[in-house]
C-alpha cells in the first residue's frame, strides 16, 4: 500500500517516545500520584497500581499507539477521521468528540496549575517564598495566590500577577504548538525530558541525603518518611476506593483515553516500531512516578514535618504547594531547591499541556482544511475563554475541581471503553496483534490482545460503575461511637463546649459557625444535625443501641453541583463544549462525506 503524505512527521523515533513520555510525564507523577499512594494504603496501593498498569494502562497504550498509526498511514489525524477508519460506521466520528473535548478541557485548568508552578519558582528566585517555619503562613500564601479566597480575586487590581504569568505560559504552549510536530513538540521534548530527569535526581539525591536535620527527632530521618510514605496498610486493599484511585491515576498519569496517543502516533510511518516505543515511554512514565515523585514529595514533607505531613497529603494541591514550601524553608539551600522543584514541574507540566492541543489542532486542520495559523488562533480563543473561567471563578478552587473530576475523571475511563470497543471488538484483536506488530522490535504476547478483549472491558465497567456508585451519590461515613452523656441537654443553636471536645478528641473538623438543628429539621430517627452557616448538613448524630453514632456527610458530586452555583455552571460549561464539539464533528463529517474522504480505504 502506497503511504498518503500527511502533513507533520516525527523526526527520529527517540523523539517520537520522548514526547510520548513527555505528555505523560507531568504533575500527574509529581503531585497526585504520592498523595493517592500515600492516602490509599502507602505500600499496599501499589498492588492495585500495578495490576492496574498491566491491565488497563498497558494495553491501552498499545491499542492507541496501533490504531493512530494505522490512520495515520492511510491519511488521517483526528481522533474523529481515526475512530472512522478503525470502525467504517457513521457513528464512530462522534465519539471522536469526546477524545477532542478531554484534552481541550484538561488543558484548560491544566495550563493554570502550570502558571501557579512557574509563578512558585519565580517566587524562589526573587525569595519571596521564604516565609520562615510556621506551616500556617504558606497556606495563606498559596490561598492568595491562586484566590481562593472570592471569585474574581486574581482579577482585582494590585493582585494580577498569576494573570501576567499565564499570558506568558500560554504563549510558551501556543508558541510550541505553532511550529508543529516536529519542530515544536518534538524538538522541545527532546531538550525537556533529559534536563527533567536531571532536575528531579538532582532534588532526589538532596532529599535523600537529607539525614535526620532535627537530632531531637530521630524518627523524621530518611528511613522514617520512605516508611510514611511505603509501610503497606494492607486493610486498605480490601476497599474499592483503592483500587478505583490506582486505576484512575494509572490513566490520568499514562495520558491514556486523553485522545492524545492515537493523535501523536498518526504521525509514524508505516512500519515505524509501536510496541517498543510504547513500551519504553510508559516505562519512563513509571520511573518518573515511582522512583522520582513516590520518593521525593512525601518522604521530604514527613522528614520537616512528622505525622502532621498527614494532613497534607489528602489534597494534592497542598502538597506540593504547601508542605513542600515548608519543607524548603527548613532545608539547607531551600531557596534553591524550591526553584529546582517548581521549574521541574513547570517543565513536566508544559510538555503535558502541548500535548492536549495537538488533538484539537490537528482535528481543526483536517476537520476544516484550516491552515495552522487559523487553527491555532481558533484553539487559542477557545481555550483562553475556558482558562479564564477556571481563573475567574477560583473561590475554593471549585470550577477547576468540577473539570478535573468530570473530564479529567470520569471522562477518562468512558473514553477509555469506547477505545477498548473500538479496537478489540470493531477493529478486531487479530488484526491489531498484527498491526501492532508491523516494524516492531519486541514480541508481545498473544495473551495481552485476550485481555484486551474481554478484560480491559469488565475492568473498565466495574471501575466505572463502582466509580459513580461511590462518588456521584451523597453518603454517611461512620466517624466514632459515644454515650454523648449529656445528650439530654442539647438544644437548636450554638454547640456547647463539651461536643467540641469529643469531635476535637476525634481529630474531626467542626468550623466555629457550625449549630445543630432539631424540631422541624431533626431526622427520622431522633437524632440531631450539624450544619454550617449555609445550613449544610455535616454530621449526624443517631442514637444507637443506647449509644450515639456520629456520622460525617460525604458529599458526593450531584449534591455538591446543586449546592454550588459555580460548579452548576461549571458542567454547564462543559456540557455547552461538548455541544460545541459535536456539531463540529458533525460538519466535519458532512466535509469528509461530500470529499469522499472515506472511500476505498485500503484495510
Ligand atoms: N499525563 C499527564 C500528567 O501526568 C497529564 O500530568
Amino acid at each position: 500500500m502506497a503511504e498518503i503524505r500527511v502533513r507533520d512527521r516525527w523526526g527520529s523515533r527517540i523523539g517520537v517516545i520522548l514526547a510520548v513520555a513527555g505528555s505523560a510525564v507531568g504533575l500527574g507523577n509529581f503531585l497526585r500520584f504520592p498523595g493517592n499512594a500515600a492516602q490509599n494504603g502507602g505500600g499496599a496501593f501499589m498492588l492495585p497500581y500495578f495490576i492496574s498498569l498491566l491491565v488497563l494502562g498497558l494495553p491501552m497504550c498499545w491499542a492507541e499507539w496501533t490504531m493512530g498509526r494505522y490512520a495515520g498511514v492511510r491519511g488521517f489525524n483526528s481522533a474523529p477521521a481515526i475512530y472512522t477508519v478503525i470502525w467504517r460506521n457513521r457513528i464512530s466520528k462522534y465519539f471522536g468528540s469526546l477524545a477532542i473535548l478531554i484534552p481541550l478541557v484538561i488543558y484548560m485548568y491544566y495550563v493554570l496549575i502550570e502558571a501557579w508552578c512557574l509563578g512558585y519558582a519565580i517566587k524562589y528566585l526573587t525569595g519571596a517564598l521564604m516565609l520562615g517555619p510556621e506551616p500556617s503562613e504558606y497556606g495563606k500564601f498559596f490561598g492568595d495566590f491562586v484566590g481562593i479566597e472570592s471569585d474574581g480575586a486574581l482579577l482585582a487590581e494590585g493582585n494580577r500577577s498569576l494573570l501576567v504569568i499565564l499570558v506568558i505560559v500560554f504563549a510558551c504552549n501556543f508558541v510550541l504548538i505553532y511550529r508543529g510536530v516536529n519542530k515544536g513538540i518534538e524538538t522541545f521534548c527532546k531538550i525537556a525530558m533529559p534536563a527533567l530527569i536531571v532536575l528531579g535526581l538532582v532534588v532526589l539525591i538532596r532529599v535523600l541525603t537529607l539525614g535526620t536535620p532535627d537530632p531531637s527527632r530521630p524518627d523524621q530521618s530518611v528511613l522514617g518518611g520512605l516508611g510514611f510514605m511505603w509501610n503497606p496498610h494492607p486493610d486498605r486493599l480490601f476497599d474499592f476506593q483503592t483500587w478505583l484511585a490506582a486505576s484512575g491515576q494509572v490513566f490520568f498519569s499514562l495520558s491514556v483515553g486523553f485522545g492524545i496517543i492515537v493523535n501523536y502516533s498518526s504521525y509514524l510511518s508505516r512500519d515505524d516500531d509501536v510496541a517498543l516505543s510504547g513500551l519504553t515511554s510508559s516505562s519512563m512514565n513509571e520511573f518518573f512516578e515511582v522512583c522520582l515523585g513516590g520518593l521525593i514529595t512525601v518522604p521530604a514533607a514527613f522528614i520537616f514535618l512528622g505525622m502532621a505531613a498527614g494532613d497534607f497529603t489528602g489534597s494534592t494541591f497542598a502538597l506540593g504547594f504547601q508542605a513542600l514550601p515548608n519543607v524548603f524553608a527548613l532545608m539547607p539551600a531551600g531557596q534553591f531547591f524550591g526553584f529546582l522543584w517548581f521549574f521541574m514541574l513547570f517543565v513536566a507540566a508544559i510538555t503535558s499541556s502541548v500535548s492536549m492541543l495537538q488533538p484539537v489542532i490537528a482535528f481543526l486542520e483536517e476537520g476544516f482544511g484550516l491552515k495552522r495559523h487559523a487553527s491555532a488562533a481558533l484553539l487559542g480563543l477557545v481555550s483562553a475563554i475556558g482558562c479564564g473561567f477556571v481563573l475567574y471563578f477560583s473561590k475554593n478552587l471549585v470550577a477547576l475541581d468540577m473539570m478535573d473530576f468530570w473530564v479529567g475523571s470520569v471522562a477518562l475511563f468512558v473514553l477509555a471503553m469506547i477505545q477498548s470497543f473500538l479496537y478489540a471488538w470493531m477493529f478486531g484483536i487479530k488484526r491489531g496483534h498484527e498491526e501492532l506488530h508491523r516494524g516492531a522490535h519486541i514480541r508481545i504476547p498473544w495473551a495481552v490482545q485476550w485481555v484486551m478483549k474481554y478484560v480491559v472491558p469488565l475492568y473498565l465497567l466495574v471501575i466505572f460503575v463502582g466509580f459513580c456508585y461511590q462518588r456521584l451519590p451523597s453518603s454517611d461515613q461512620q466517624e466514632f461511637k459515644s454515650p454523648l452523656a449529656q445528650a439530654s441537654t442539647l438544644v437548636e443553636g450554638a454547640l456547647p463546649e463539651w461536643l467540641r471536645t469529643e469531635f476535637t478528641e476525634q481529630e474531626l473538623v467542626l468550623p466555629e459557625d457550625a449549630t445543630l438543628q432539631a424540631g422541624a429539621h431533626r431526622t427520622a430517627d431522633g437524632g440531631w444535625r450539624i450544619v454550617n452557616a449555609q445550613r449544610h448538613l455535616l454530621y449526624r448524630l443517631v442514637p444507637e443501641n443506647g449509644q450515639w453514632e456520629v456520622k460525617s456527610r460525604q458529599v458526593g458530586y450531584v449534591e455538591s453541583i446543586s449546592r454550588n452555583a459555580v460548579a452548576l455552571l461549571s458542567v454547564l460549561f462543559i456540557s455547552v463544549l461538548f455541544l460545541f464539539v459535536l456539531v463540529l464533528v458533525h460538519i466535519a463529517g458532512r466535509r469528509w462525506q461530500a470529499e469522499g474522504r472515506f472511500d476505498n480505504i485500503p484495510d
